[in-house]
């Protein structure tokens, strides 16, 4: 039996190449997954574009030059050598772009395994994580879209929301979010909308997603990247960036001068226009990892604390998320490399949730 799977160029994420090999033989301690459905977003992207720096490339280690950049998904065991999974058995998680992956579960619990495998000993927990969802006392089938597209974004929102307040918004009255029409900052903006007690959010988008992102009704006010005007300078202001946008950043901390608290850097939607500008504001501004903060919350709320947390605060948002979120499916290999393009490009609508099946 074959697999196939989709891979980068490291240095071009552009080229692309579909590589087909014989499935390997388990030895002792391994399963095969049958890979079923993965999400597909700007995050993604972003994985591929950081992936030397965070080390997203050895998730899933392919020949020197080249990568596979992880998505979150859905597969199902079909071949196992270890006593305590069993053929059948569905799991949730990090998985490659690419039919098949062999596993080393360890670190077995009811409903969660660990991918023990050498090559990713040293990668973040939340990553070598996966749900058995057969198990999961919680688990809705119904909603299995939504956990592969949203759940990590969700999970980041509630992060930055957390974050916050944590840190009383820097002392800032406003809030300004550059990428608003991605999904982590919408997840933002629904937990903002939530709390009474938060500040004047300001959502910043490209002209062409304004009036999609108007139509939310989440944030306070639609500004677009060229009418930065528009936005008070006199307020103390957070900005919690989506986009990587140099140029960008550097405009605001110029305009916003001492009143720029502090810049939290999450995303690079703009990979391609990250060359920061003159005015950008190092000592204020630092990078937000996602898996950091939950390792340090997970150490002082306890072991499943935040899990727990953040799943309720995914489920509520997801399901709101219904109103505006349109699911578009794809099937095999040659689909991938068209919606993948489109996603490098930027040219997929933020109202569309992609799911690719292989
Ligand atoms: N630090 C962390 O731990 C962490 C965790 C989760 C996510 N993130 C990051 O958050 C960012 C958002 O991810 P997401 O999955 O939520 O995004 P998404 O929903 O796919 O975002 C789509 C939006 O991003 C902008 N965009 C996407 N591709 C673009 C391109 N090629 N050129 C210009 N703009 C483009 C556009 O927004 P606008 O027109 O509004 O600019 C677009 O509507 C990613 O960079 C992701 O890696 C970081």
């Amino acid at each position: 039996m074959q697999s196939e799977q989709f891979e980068v160029r490291r240095d071009s994420l552009a080229e692309t190449r579909v590589v087909s090999a014989r499935l390997p033989n388990l030895v002792d301690g391994e399963i095969l997954t049958r890979v079923d459905r993965f999400a597909l977003t700007a995050n993604n992207i972003t994985y591929g574009i950081v992936g030397e720096k965070l080390g997203y490339w050895k998730f899933f280690p392919v020949e020197s030059g080249w990568g596979i950049i992880p998505t979150w998904g859905f597969a199902d065991v079909v071949a196992s050598r270890h006593p305590d999974v069993a053929t059948g058995e569905r799991l949730y998680g990090y998985f490659p772009m690419a039919t098949h992956l062999v596993m080393r579960p360890g670190k077995l619990k009811e409903s969660r395994l660990v991918d023990i495998s050498d090559h990713r000993a040293e990668l973040p927990l939340v990553y070598n994580a996966y749900m058995r969802t057969g198990e999961e006392s919680a688990f809705d089938a119904s909603m299995e879209d939504e956990r592969m597209l949203l759940m990590p974004l969700y999970a980041t929102s509630f992060c930055l929301y957390d974050f916050l307040q944590d840190n009383d918004y820097f002392g800032a009255s406003q809030i300004i979010v550059p990428s608003a029409s991605s999904k982590t900052a919408i997840g933002l903006a629904y937990a903002l909308k939530e709390d009474v007690g938060s500040r004047v959010c300001i959502g910043l988008t490209s002209p062409g997603n304004r009036s999609r992102v108007a139509e939310l009704q989440l944030y306070d006010k639609v500004v677009t990247y060229d009418e930065l005007s528009a936005i008070d300078e006199t307020q103390p202001t957070v900005i919690v960036d989506m986009s990587g946008n140099g140029a960008l950043l550097s405009d605001l901390h110029a305009l916003l001068g001492d009143n720029m608290k502090y810049t939290s850097n999450v995303g690079v939607t703009h990979y391609d226009a990250n060359k920061m500008g003159p005015h950008f504001i190092r000592e204020r501004s630092a990078m937000f990892f996602a898996p950091a903060h939950i390792q340090k919350r997970t150490k002082e709320w306890g072991p499943g604390e935040f899990e727990k947390k953040a799943y309720r605060f995914w489920y509520d948002a997801s399901i709101k998320s219904r109103e505006w979120l349109v699911i578009e499916r794809h099937d095999g290999m040659d689909t991938l490399g068209r919606v993948y393009s489109r996603l490098l490009a930027g040219k997929v609508s933020p109202d569309k949730g992609i799911i690719v099946s292989l």
